[in-house]
């Protein structure tokens, strides 16, 4: 009989030899992702809020880096989003919110796992970024999935000091707690869209902050509240994906957060959660655990992986009955695109221009078998992620008093 450390140390070894493996066969992301989206003109210009002259003319007047020429078919490529940020700030029409206005945290949240919290908070925040909005994704996941959609392997890329870890554990500059989660800050591929990865190493942030319980001096529920307030400033929007179980790394998002995406599929099993998940949100507020006096924004619950089906088409009509306004108006269906995305640690904004494995020198863009259903997808996100804008966009103060001036002029 074999001890249980032999056997588990055998499985352990086959599967780092099976993810090499797989590296190798490039079925995983390198880390080197580049920004490979060439938005077509008519996006372009929604997004830029220009006419179709005018954005060729700045382009013309040499105001963005001409567009290549595509040597198949000799015509111009679609335009990177650093690009269209670029004829943004030529136009002033980056959609930025006013310094007096609050930057908004939005944890994408349900203590259950599978529901399409990353798939969500991922998909947002590309969504986001290419419409110019300074958007920071925080994954407080230890899973990384989230981190894993930007061409890392999480486990194998990062150190621990390159989390959130050395944050809560306060050992950073050797302040304690230190303020300051600059460290963890990088660059994506995506203009205007930054990330702090997560990986397994992280998730002894949690023993960290059980710790704290003992310490009088550190109250170690508000940590990452304090740690973002101290960057929100360079940003519009700033996304949370948490984990999916409750504990202090939980707390620490339900309490950083100014606005709360939960994520429910409209199956029993996952709508008994949800009402756990909401029973717990209840009790830690109204007890004072998590202070409610802070400002907040808005509450929803997002029907997900929504299938066509007779009983989840009834338990989607009871949710919008019991959760009226506080139930999504758009809901994101289930989808083998949107789950074909994840396979390849993309989302479907991106999908579409990462290249095939090797076997084209990562040259060809993934051919998509049924467009039809791709676009439908896509559509179906775009709905949801403009609805989360609009809700965005109507806690800004300063718009809502431009728009009262402009009434009142009338
Ligand atoms: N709308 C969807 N349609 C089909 N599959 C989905 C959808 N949303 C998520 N998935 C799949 O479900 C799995 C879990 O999603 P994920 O976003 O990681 O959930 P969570 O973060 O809540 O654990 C992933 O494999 C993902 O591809
Ligand atoms: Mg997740």
């Amino acid at each position: 009989m074999s001890s249980v450390l032999e056997e588990v140390s055998q499985v352990y070894n086959k599967a780092a030899l099976s993810l090499n493996h797989i590296k190798k066969q490039n079925l995983l992301p390198d880390g080197k992702k580049i920004d490979s989206l060439q938005l077509p003109i008519g996006k372009v210009t929604e997004i830029v809020e220009r006419t179709r002259q005018s954005v060729l003319n700045a382009e013309k007047n040499n105001i963005i880096k001409p567009r290549s020429i595509n040597s198949a078919t000799n015509r111009r490529e679609g335009f990177t989003l650093e690009q269209v940020h670029a004829l943004q700030a030529h136009f002033n029409t980056q959609p930025w919110r006013e310094t007096n206005d609050d930057p908004i945290i939005i944890a994408v949240q349900n203590f259950k796992g599978g529901v399409g919290k990353s798939t969500q908070a991922c998909s947002l925040a590309h969504y986001l970024a290419t419409k110019g909005y300074r958007t920071l994704l925080v994954d407080q996941d230890s899973q990384g999935s989230t981190t894993a959609t930007f061409g890392y392997l999480p486990d194998n890329d990062f150190e621990q000091d390159q989390t959130l870890f050395p944050f809560f554990y306060g050992s950073f500059n050797n302040e304690k707690p230190c303020q300051c989660i600059n460290h963890a800050i990088r660059k994506t591929h995506w203009d205007s869209l930054d990330l702090i990865p997560a990986n397994l190493l992280f998730y002894e942030s949690e023993y960290v902050l059980a710790s704290y319980l003992k310490d009088n001096s550190i109250e170690p529920l508000t940590l990452l509240h304090e740690g973002l307030q101290g960057v929100a400033k360079n940003y519009d929007v700033i996304i949370l994906d948490a984990p999916p179980a409750l504990g202090f790394i939980s707390l620490n998002v339900l309490a950083a957060a100014n606005a709360f995406i939960i994520p429910t599929p409209p199956a029993l099993y996952d709508y008994m959660s949800t009402f756990q998940f909401l029973t717990m949100l209840f009790k830690l507020f109204k007890s004072g655990i998590i202070d409610n006096n802070r400002p907040f924004h808005f509450l929803k619950i997002l029907p997900t992986r929504v299938e066509s089906n007779d009983v989840e088409t009834t338990l989607l009509e009871i949710m919008r009955q019991a959760y009226g306004e506080h139930l999504m108006k758009n809901v994101i269906p289930n989808s083998r695109y949107i789950k074909e995305a994840s396979n390849l640690m993309t989302t479907i904004y991106e999908m579409a221009s990462i290249p095939t494995p090797s076997s084209d020198n990562g040259k060809k863009s993934r051919p998509i078998s049924s467009m039809t259903g791709y676009k439908n997808a896509r559509k179906a996100m775009d709905a949801v992620n403009s609805e989360i804008e609009s809700l965005i966009l109507a806690t800004r103060t300063s718009r809502i008093k431009k728009l009262i001036q402009e009434v009142s002029y009338e």
